[in-house]
Protein backbone atom coordinates (compact mmCIF):
# COMPACT_ATOMS: atom_id res chain seq x y z
CA UNK A 1 0.00 0.00 0.00
CA UNK A 2 1.38 3.23 -0.93
CA UNK A 3 -1.01 6.30 -0.44
CA UNK A 4 -2.70 8.27 -3.02
CA UNK A 5 -1.91 12.21 -1.93
CA UNK A 6 -3.98 15.24 -2.63
CA UNK A 7 -3.72 18.50 -1.59
CA UNK A 8 -7.18 20.72 -1.52
CA UNK A 9 -5.96 24.12 -2.54
CA UNK A 10 -7.85 27.31 -3.12
CA UNK A 11 -6.16 30.47 -2.12
CA UNK A 12 -9.50 31.79 -1.41
CA UNK A 13 -11.41 31.22 2.61
CA UNK A 14 -15.12 29.87 3.04
CA UNK A 15 -15.01 27.80 -0.72
CA UNK A 16 -15.10 24.68 0.71
CA UNK A 17 -11.41 23.05 1.23
CA UNK A 18 -12.23 21.95 4.99
CA UNK A 19 -15.26 20.41 4.51
CA UNK A 20 -14.15 18.66 1.12
CA UNK A 21 -11.36 17.15 3.12
CA UNK A 22 -12.77 15.87 5.81
CA UNK A 23 -16.22 14.35 3.42
CA UNK A 24 -14.12 13.19 1.35
CA UNK A 25 -11.89 11.59 3.97
CA UNK A 26 -14.93 10.05 5.93
CA UNK A 27 -16.37 8.81 2.71
CA UNK A 28 -13.14 6.77 2.06
CA UNK A 29 -12.48 5.38 5.62
CA UNK A 30 -16.36 4.01 5.46
CA UNK A 31 -14.89 2.07 2.06
CA UNK A 32 -12.85 0.48 4.33
CA UNK A 33 -9.72 2.78 3.16
CA UNK A 34 -7.02 3.86 5.50
CA UNK A 35 -6.92 7.53 5.57
CA UNK A 36 -4.26 10.19 6.44
CA UNK A 37 -5.82 13.82 6.63
CA UNK A 38 -3.10 16.84 6.96
CA UNK A 39 -4.38 19.86 8.49
CA UNK A 40 -2.19 22.77 7.82
CA UNK A 41 -4.23 25.45 8.84
CA UNK A 42 -3.40 27.19 11.30
CA UNK A 43 -6.91 28.29 12.48
CA UNK A 44 -7.02 24.27 12.64
CA UNK A 45 -10.83 23.70 11.68
CA UNK A 46 -10.00 20.36 10.27
CA UNK A 47 -8.65 18.96 13.71
CA UNK A 48 -11.08 20.39 15.57
CA UNK A 49 -13.65 19.03 13.20
CA UNK A 50 -12.10 15.22 13.61
CA UNK A 51 -11.90 16.20 17.82
CA UNK A 52 -8.33 16.50 17.28
CA UNK A 53 -7.79 19.48 18.65
CA UNK A 54 -5.20 21.02 21.78
CA UNK A 55 -5.77 24.53 22.43
CA UNK A 56 -1.48 25.98 23.03
CA UNK A 57 -1.20 27.66 26.29
CA UNK A 58 0.56 31.32 25.24
CA UNK A 59 3.75 30.15 26.44
CA UNK A 60 3.86 27.05 24.04
CA UNK A 61 3.05 29.91 21.13
CA UNK A 62 5.60 31.95 22.39
CA UNK A 63 8.12 29.15 22.03
CA UNK A 64 8.74 29.37 25.86
CA UNK A 65 7.02 26.22 26.37
CA UNK A 66 7.51 23.16 25.00
CA UNK A 67 3.79 21.57 23.72
CA UNK A 68 2.37 18.15 25.48
CA UNK A 69 2.42 16.99 22.10
CA UNK A 70 3.97 17.16 18.66
CA UNK A 71 1.89 18.44 15.60
CA UNK A 72 1.97 19.47 12.18
CA UNK A 73 3.68 22.90 13.29
CA UNK A 74 6.12 20.51 14.59
CA UNK A 75 6.91 18.66 11.42
CA UNK A 76 7.92 22.04 10.17
CA UNK A 77 10.00 23.25 12.90
CA UNK A 78 12.21 20.16 13.33
CA UNK A 79 11.72 18.82 10.06
CA UNK A 80 10.92 15.16 10.97
CA UNK A 81 11.22 12.86 8.56
CA UNK A 82 11.86 9.44 10.41
CA UNK A 83 9.20 6.76 10.44
CA UNK A 84 9.13 6.76 14.48
CA UNK A 85 8.92 10.90 14.72
CA UNK A 86 6.18 11.47 12.18
CA UNK A 87 4.49 8.39 13.89
CA UNK A 88 4.13 11.23 16.91
CA UNK A 89 2.40 13.06 14.84
CA UNK A 90 -0.94 10.82 13.77
CA UNK A 91 -3.59 11.09 16.06
CA UNK A 92 -6.51 8.07 15.71
CA UNK A 93 -9.86 9.88 15.13
CA UNK A 94 -12.85 8.93 16.41
CA UNK A 95 -14.17 7.83 12.79
CA UNK A 96 -12.53 3.91 12.08
CA UNK A 97 -9.46 4.20 9.71
CA UNK A 98 -9.27 8.23 9.90
CA UNK A 99 -6.27 9.85 11.01
CA UNK A 100 -4.60 13.13 11.17
CA UNK A 101 -1.85 14.90 11.92
CA UNK A 102 -3.64 18.04 13.46
CA UNK A 103 -2.30 21.96 13.56
CA UNK A 104 -2.93 24.43 16.42
CA UNK A 105 -2.35 28.58 17.12
CA UNK A 106 1.58 27.55 17.64
CA UNK A 107 1.27 26.90 13.91
CA UNK A 108 1.42 30.42 13.14
CA UNK A 109 5.04 30.84 13.99
CA UNK A 110 5.84 27.49 11.17
CA UNK A 111 6.47 30.10 8.16
CA UNK A 112 8.89 32.22 10.53
CA UNK A 113 10.66 28.21 11.37
CA UNK A 114 10.78 27.62 7.94
CA UNK A 115 12.59 31.16 7.00
CA UNK A 116 14.93 30.94 9.97
CA UNK A 117 16.84 27.16 8.65
CA UNK A 118 19.55 28.37 5.75
CA UNK A 119 19.66 24.71 5.35
CA UNK A 120 17.97 22.07 3.36
CA UNK A 121 15.39 22.17 1.02
CA UNK A 122 12.14 24.22 2.36
CA UNK A 123 10.31 22.97 -0.61
CA UNK A 124 10.00 19.25 0.29
CA UNK A 125 9.91 19.38 4.07
CA UNK A 126 6.32 17.72 4.35
CA UNK A 127 7.00 15.36 1.22
CA UNK A 128 10.11 13.92 3.52
CA UNK A 129 8.03 13.14 6.43
CA UNK A 130 5.10 11.99 4.46
CA UNK A 131 7.15 9.55 2.72
CA UNK A 132 7.85 7.67 5.88
CA UNK A 133 4.64 6.58 6.49
CA UNK A 134 3.29 6.74 2.93
CA UNK A 135 3.07 2.69 3.32
CA UNK A 136 1.06 2.70 5.92
CA UNK A 137 -2.41 4.70 4.19
CA UNK A 138 -4.60 4.21 1.28
CA UNK A 139 -5.44 8.26 0.75
CA UNK A 140 -3.33 11.21 2.44
CA UNK A 141 -5.54 14.30 2.04
CA UNK A 142 -3.73 17.44 2.98
CA UNK A 143 -6.40 20.83 3.72
CA UNK A 144 -4.78 23.63 2.65
CA UNK A 145 -4.70 27.20 4.50
CA UNK A 146 -6.64 30.15 2.05
CA UNK A 147 -2.83 30.95 1.08
CA UNK A 148 -0.37 30.77 -1.12
CA UNK A 149 3.21 30.36 0.54
CA UNK A 150 5.99 27.86 1.25
CA UNK A 151 3.33 25.85 3.04
CA UNK A 152 1.76 25.69 -0.19
CA UNK A 153 4.75 24.40 -1.89
CA UNK A 154 5.46 21.66 0.38
CA UNK A 155 1.62 20.47 0.09
CA UNK A 156 2.03 21.07 -3.95
CA UNK A 157 5.45 18.63 -3.71
CA UNK A 158 4.66 15.51 -1.28
CA UNK A 159 1.06 15.43 -3.83
CA UNK A 160 0.07 13.20 -6.67
CA UNK A 161 -3.16 15.67 -7.16
CA UNK A 162 -4.40 18.93 -6.77
CA UNK A 163 -7.74 19.59 -6.64
CA UNK A 164 -9.76 22.93 -5.88
CA UNK A 165 -13.12 23.64 -4.74
CA UNK A 166 -14.49 27.43 -5.56
CA UNK A 167 -17.98 29.35 -4.66
CA UNK A 168 -20.58 29.94 -6.92
CA UNK A 169 -20.48 33.55 -5.83
CA UNK A 170 -18.45 36.36 -5.12
CA UNK A 171 -15.23 36.58 -5.92
CA UNK A 172 -14.57 32.98 -6.81
CA UNK A 173 -13.95 33.85 -10.20
CA UNK A 174 -10.85 35.95 -9.34
CA UNK A 175 -10.11 33.50 -6.90
CA UNK A 176 -9.67 30.77 -8.86
CA UNK A 177 -8.01 32.33 -11.45
CA UNK A 178 -5.26 33.70 -8.77
CA UNK A 179 -5.25 29.89 -7.64
CA UNK A 180 -4.93 28.04 -11.12
CA UNK A 181 -1.91 30.80 -11.83
CA UNK A 182 -0.25 30.27 -8.40
CA UNK A 183 -0.42 26.51 -9.02
CA UNK A 184 0.94 26.60 -12.13
CA UNK A 185 3.86 28.96 -11.49
CA UNK A 186 4.81 26.55 -8.34
CA UNK A 187 5.03 23.69 -10.89
CA UNK A 188 6.92 25.66 -12.94
CA UNK A 189 9.19 27.76 -10.53
CA UNK A 190 10.09 24.24 -8.68
CA UNK A 191 9.89 21.61 -11.30
CA UNK A 192 7.50 19.49 -10.34
CA UNK A 193 5.91 17.10 -12.74
CA UNK A 194 4.46 14.50 -11.22
CA UNK A 195 1.86 16.54 -9.82
CA UNK A 196 -1.20 16.70 -11.91
CA UNK A 197 -4.55 19.15 -10.99
CA UNK A 198 -7.49 16.56 -11.08
CA UNK A 199 -9.94 19.50 -11.75
CA UNK A 200 -11.91 22.60 -9.89
CA UNK A 201 -15.57 22.40 -8.34
CA UNK A 202 -18.47 24.57 -7.47
CA UNK A 203 -19.25 23.86 -3.62
CA UNK A 204 -22.38 25.62 -2.17
CA UNK A 205 -24.45 25.49 -5.38
CA UNK A 206 -28.18 26.53 -4.84
CA UNK A 207 -29.66 24.33 -7.05
CA UNK A 208 -30.49 26.94 -9.69
CA UNK A 209 -29.18 24.35 -12.67
CA UNK A 210 -28.95 27.28 -14.95
CA UNK A 211 -26.68 29.63 -13.14
CA UNK A 212 -24.36 26.34 -12.53
CA UNK A 213 -24.19 25.51 -16.44
CA UNK A 214 -23.37 28.97 -17.59
CA UNK A 215 -20.56 29.55 -14.73
CA UNK A 216 -19.06 26.35 -15.51
CA UNK A 217 -19.21 27.75 -19.05
CA UNK A 218 -17.65 30.28 -18.58
CA UNK A 219 -15.02 29.27 -16.23
CA UNK A 220 -14.13 26.65 -18.52
CA UNK A 221 -13.99 28.91 -21.58
CA UNK A 222 -12.05 31.85 -20.21
CA UNK A 223 -10.03 29.49 -17.65
CA UNK A 224 -9.62 26.64 -19.54
CA UNK A 225 -9.07 24.16 -17.05
CA UNK A 226 -10.39 20.77 -16.04
CA UNK A 227 -14.41 21.85 -14.77
CA UNK A 228 -15.65 18.76 -12.59
CA UNK A 229 -19.09 17.59 -13.89
CA UNK A 230 -20.49 17.16 -10.09
CA UNK A 231 -21.72 20.62 -7.98
CA UNK A 232 -21.66 20.48 -4.48
CA UNK A 233 -25.30 21.57 -3.56
CA UNK A 234 -25.54 24.26 -0.33
CA UNK A 235 -26.51 21.99 2.90
CA UNK A 236 -27.12 22.83 6.12
CA UNK A 237 -25.77 19.76 7.48
CA UNK A 238 -22.62 20.64 6.31
CA UNK A 239 -22.23 23.84 8.22
CA UNK A 240 -24.32 21.64 11.15
CA UNK A 241 -21.70 18.85 11.37
CA UNK A 242 -19.02 21.70 11.67
CA UNK A 243 -20.51 23.15 14.69
CA UNK A 244 -21.27 20.06 16.92
CA UNK A 245 -17.88 18.54 15.34
CA UNK A 246 -19.68 15.25 14.39
CA UNK A 247 -18.80 13.18 11.14
CA UNK A 248 -21.86 14.05 8.57
CA UNK A 249 -21.85 10.57 7.49
CA UNK A 250 -23.15 9.81 11.30
CA UNK A 251 -25.12 12.88 11.67
CA UNK A 252 -26.46 12.55 8.48
CA UNK A 253 -25.81 9.74 6.55
CA UNK A 254 -28.02 10.33 3.45
CA UNK A 255 -27.99 14.34 2.89
CA UNK A 256 -27.78 15.82 -0.58
CA UNK A 257 -23.87 16.34 0.86
CA UNK A 258 -22.96 12.82 1.04
CA UNK A 259 -24.56 12.06 -2.09
CA UNK A 260 -22.72 15.17 -3.79
CA UNK A 261 -19.48 14.15 -2.54
CA UNK A 262 -20.15 10.51 -3.20
CA UNK A 263 -20.90 11.35 -7.07
CA UNK A 264 -17.91 13.78 -7.19
CA UNK A 265 -15.60 10.64 -5.25
CA UNK A 266 -16.31 8.48 -8.02
CA UNK A 267 -15.87 11.24 -10.65
CA UNK A 268 -12.34 11.90 -9.37
CA UNK A 269 -11.74 8.28 -10.81
CA UNK A 270 -9.19 7.46 -7.58
CA UNK A 271 -10.65 4.80 -6.39
CA UNK A 272 -10.09 1.18 -7.15
CA UNK A 273 -13.31 -0.52 -9.18
CA UNK A 274 -13.78 -2.48 -5.96
CA UNK A 275 -14.64 0.56 -3.52
CA UNK A 276 -15.68 2.56 -6.88
CA UNK A 277 -18.32 -0.32 -7.08
CA UNK A 278 -19.07 -0.84 -3.29
CA UNK A 279 -19.77 3.42 -2.66
CA UNK A 280 -22.14 3.26 -5.94
CA UNK A 281 -24.34 0.68 -3.62
CA UNK A 282 -23.89 2.59 -1.17
CA UNK A 283 -25.80 5.39 -2.33
CA UNK A 284 -28.25 3.92 -3.82
CA UNK A 285 -26.94 3.02 -7.49
CA UNK A 286 -26.87 0.39 -9.94
CA UNK A 287 -24.49 0.35 -12.10
CA UNK A 288 -21.43 -1.64 -10.80
CA UNK A 289 -22.45 -4.27 -12.23
CA UNK A 290 -23.40 -2.64 -15.70
CA UNK A 291 -19.73 -0.73 -15.79
N1 LIG B 1 -21.98 22.25 0.77
C1 LIG B 1 -22.10 23.13 1.77
N2 LIG B 1 -23.31 23.56 2.18
C2 LIG B 1 -23.45 24.46 3.17
N3 LIG B 1 -22.44 24.99 3.86
C3 LIG B 1 -21.19 24.61 3.51
C4 LIG B 1 -20.96 23.67 2.45
N4 LIG B 1 -19.61 23.49 2.33
C5 LIG B 1 -19.06 24.28 3.26
N5 LIG B 1 -20.00 24.95 3.97
C6 LIG B 1 -19.78 25.93 5.05
O1 LIG B 1 -19.07 27.04 4.52
C7 LIG B 1 -18.10 27.50 5.42
C8 LIG B 1 -16.72 27.45 4.74
O2 LIG B 1 -16.38 26.10 4.43
P1 LIG B 1 -14.92 25.54 4.70
O3 LIG B 1 -14.92 24.13 4.28
O4 LIG B 1 -14.51 25.82 6.10
O5 LIG B 1 -14.08 26.43 3.69
P2 LIG B 1 -12.48 26.69 3.62
O6 LIG B 1 -11.82 25.54 4.28
O7 LIG B 1 -12.20 26.77 2.16
O8 LIG B 1 -12.24 27.97 4.32
C9 LIG B 1 -18.17 26.59 6.65
O9 LIG B 1 -18.93 27.24 7.63
C10 LIG B 1 -18.89 25.36 6.15
O10 LIG B 1 -19.66 24.77 7.17
MG1 LIG C 1 -10.42 25.57 5.87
Amino acid sequence: MKAITISIINNKGGVGKTSSTAIFAELMAFLGLKVLCIDLDEQSNLSMLLKCYEEDSQRVIDGIETPEKYNVSDLFKYRFREKEEVKQLIRKTGIENLYVIPSSKRHKNTLTYIAANETGNNNIILRKALAAVKEEFDFILIDNAPASNILTVNSIFASDYIITPVRAEGFSYKGLRETIETVAYIKEEHDIENVNFLGTYITQVETNTKIFKELRETYNEELGIKFLNTPIRKDIKVSEMETIFQSLLSYAPSTNAIFDYSHLLLELNILSKEKADMLRSAIGEAGAEAC
